[in-house]
């Protein structure tokens, strides 16, 4: 089994949405995967603004993956739940409905951890904003899993379900300190950015960071992420952890990040490696 990992795509913001249907392209007509063996995880952020045009667009985009064949799993980011300074109930509902077959593959149980079960992989989903959707936590939005999910997270993980699976478990905010080492560099005119990015990076990461990794330490396999849009190998950070592979997705679609190239990840699971698919911009 592979998994083709796709994050941050930031739909309905600029040119974002004909570079994602280049990926859509690439994935379907060009270099098509064999879906019988790969499967495609979105790590959220999936749209820039929770809007009803936003969710309806990349809706369909999603599917054009599913009638080629693909099996996808999704679960929310900020942006897909209000935007990068707020999160909101409502939107939060609209999103979860408008893609519940994506995010709740069982249809059965509606909510997170989400389980999906294929071959000998168990693919959790978590929603990493889900404690965050009331009071003054619905600001900043830089994630908050809460106790509640975090329980039923190592009740899971406890459960004859998993066990002897291998375990990918998938969320959108960075769970490690390392995520925000990476300082872009100055002069590049962007001083607000960077001073903002600077003030704030002490209280912007995931605010049950240390509880989540006490708790899936040793149990898990494969750790996605997205959020930063950095797009960086932070297995050298999970390794502590007892986790071998811990990536982050970045943007495939270049949100913000001022790359020439887009780029994603396709995960072997069973050897656990991967192998990076470049597209020029
Ligand atoms: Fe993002
Ligand atoms: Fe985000």
């Amino acid at each position: 089994m592979k998994i083709i990992h796709l994050s941050d795509t930031h739909l309905g913001a600029s040119v974002l949405d004909e570079r994602f249907e280049r990926i859509v392209d690439d994935l379907t007509r060009l270099r098509p995967l064999n879906p019988d063996n790969h499967l495609i995880i979105h790590t959220g952020d999936l749209i820039h603004q929770a809007t009803r045009e936003n969710r309806a667009a990349a809706r369909l985009r999603l599917d054009r993956f599913r009638a080629f064949g693909y099996q996808v799993l999704l679960c929310p980011g900020n942006h897909d739940y209000g935007g990068s300074l707020s999160v909101n109930p409502q939107a939060a509902c609209d999103f979860q409905e408008t893609f519940s077959d994506y995010i709740f593959p069982d249809k059965k149980a509606r909510n997170f951890p989400s389980l999906y079960l294929r071959d000998d992989c168990a693919f959790i989903g978590l929603d990493s904003n889900a404690a965050e959707l009331r009071g003054l936590d619905r600001f900043f939005a830089e994630g908050h899993l809460g106790k509640a999910q975090l329980a039923k997270l190592n009740m899971l993980l406890d459960s004859e379900l998993v066990q002897g699976k291998k375990i990918v478990l998938f969320l959108h905010h960075h769970p490690f300190f390392f995520g925000y080492s990476v300082s872009p560099d100055l002069g590049d005119g962007k001083v607000f950015a960077h001073l903002f990015a600077r003030l704030t990076r002490a209280f912007r990461r995931l605010k049950d960071a240390y509880s989540f990794c006490r708790i899936v330490r040793d149990r898990a396999h494969v750790l996605l992420f997205g959020h930063m849009h950095y797009g960086l190998d932070c297995s050298g950070e999970s390794i502590k952890y007892g986790i071998p592979l811990a990536l982050d997705g970045g943007s495939t679609t270049c949100a913000e990040s001022g790359e020439d190239r887009m780029r994603y990840r396709i995960i072997d699971l069973e050897n656990m490696t991967q192998e990076i698919r470049f597209l020029k911009l």
